[in-house]
């Protein structure tokens, strides 16, 4: 299999720990910074590019694997769909919807397998909540992202190239929601932008409400400001069902009398490329749990949010 990156910074390091795990080598890499292509190059023994048309021109590849930050998308991914490749996408798939739903059109036209990276659907407690919510009505998810933004991508706090937290970050939340409880029809979002913020030029802290196509309610609160242990999570509810999914793999709540301790060990990060792999082997899109076409709609939601923010209005989702 010959498995090229479009972008080797810090989440394709953790996606190339993965590959290497699973002992698949890489056939080469892209990266508009000379110095970063030439170093992962190097340091992987395979070809460096720093334009990705000519290495999908050069390379036979099989699979293509995209991360770079969210405005920077354009037609990377539509190209490799066009090459044949399959494909894997780091969340969130792109900045502006006109972008990500070409993509989307190139994608279904090339046939090929295409996963994104949201890692939380593919994590022990999402496969363990699974099985706890099956068959029955949530009523209400809850969810939160509260971090401080690292100042080793300066990028993060600038909302023209990453859309702001909601987009980059929160998305994760949204999505993780949407997988439990459907398509989100509506939002509404508050936000607080701090006079004395050096960290972003955007809302440090927002609470976005959310009416779910099944009628269910929902909230996601985010923050760039402070580090919280267990500030990425969800909440779930429903007829006497409470649970609590704490990304660093651990379930609690009850479901009737029953109270729920789960404790799991895999955060999605190495099972979401090890499924994407196998979808790849099979060509079974089934296997794959967060399709672009998914993501899409992922996006979507943190669009309307931000439009929200702005308008102080419930928008609806497009
Ligand atoms: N847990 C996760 O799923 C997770 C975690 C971190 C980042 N991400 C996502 O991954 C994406 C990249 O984030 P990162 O943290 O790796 O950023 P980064 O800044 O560390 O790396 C991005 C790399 O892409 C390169 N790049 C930019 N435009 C390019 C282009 N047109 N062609 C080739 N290379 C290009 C940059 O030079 C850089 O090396 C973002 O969308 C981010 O949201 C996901």
């Amino acid at each position: 299999m010959q498995i090229a990156f479009i972008g080797v910074g810090g989440i394709a390091q953790n996606y190339l720990g993965s590959l290497e795990k699973l002992d698949r080598p890489v056939a080469a890499v892209c990266d508009i910074n000379a110095q970063t292509a030439a170093r992962v190059a190097d340091e992987l023994n395979c070809t460096g590019y720093t334009d990705h048309r000519e290495m999908l021109e050069r390379e036979n590849l099989d699979v293509v694997f995209v991360a770079i930050p969210p405005a920077a998308h354009d037609t990377q991914t539509i190209d490799a769909a066009e090459a044949g490749a399959n494909l894997f996408v780091a969340k969130p798939v792109a900045m502006d919807l006109d972008v990500a739903r070409r993509t989307q059109e190139a994608i279904a036209a090339s046939g090929r397998i295409n996963q994104v990276g949201y890692m939380a659907r593919y994590s022990d407690v999402t496969e363990r909540a699974k099985e706890l919510v099956k068959g029955r009505d949530l009523g209400m998810g809850m969810g939160r992202f509260l971090t401080r933004m690292p100042p080793s991508h300066p990028w993060w706090g600038k909302f023209a190239v990453s859309g702001g937290q909601l987009l980059e970050q929160s998305t994760h939340v949204f999505d993780w929601l949407r997988y439990f409880l459907g398509d989100i029809e509506s939002v509404q979002a508050f936000g607080h932008d701090g006079p004395d913020n050096d960290i972003a030029d955007f809302e440090d802290s927002t609470a976005v409400n959310l009416r779910f196509a099944s009628g269910a309610v929902g909230s996601v609160l985010s923050t760039c400001s402070a580090r919280v242990r267990d500030g990425f999570m969800t909440e779930l509810c429903g007829r006497d069902l409470y649970l609590r999914l704490a990304m660093d793999t651990h379930i609690s709540g009850y479901i009737d009398q029953e109270e729920i301790d789960y404790h799991g060990e895999e955060r999605g990060y190495f099972r979401q490329i090890e499924c994407f792999l196998a979808a790849v082997e099979a060509q079974d899109q089934n296997l794959v749990r967060s399709s672009y076409a998914d993501a899409v709609n992922s996006l979507a939601v943190t669009l309307a949010a931000n439009r929200s923010l702005e308008s102080g209005t419930v928008e609806t989702v497009e």
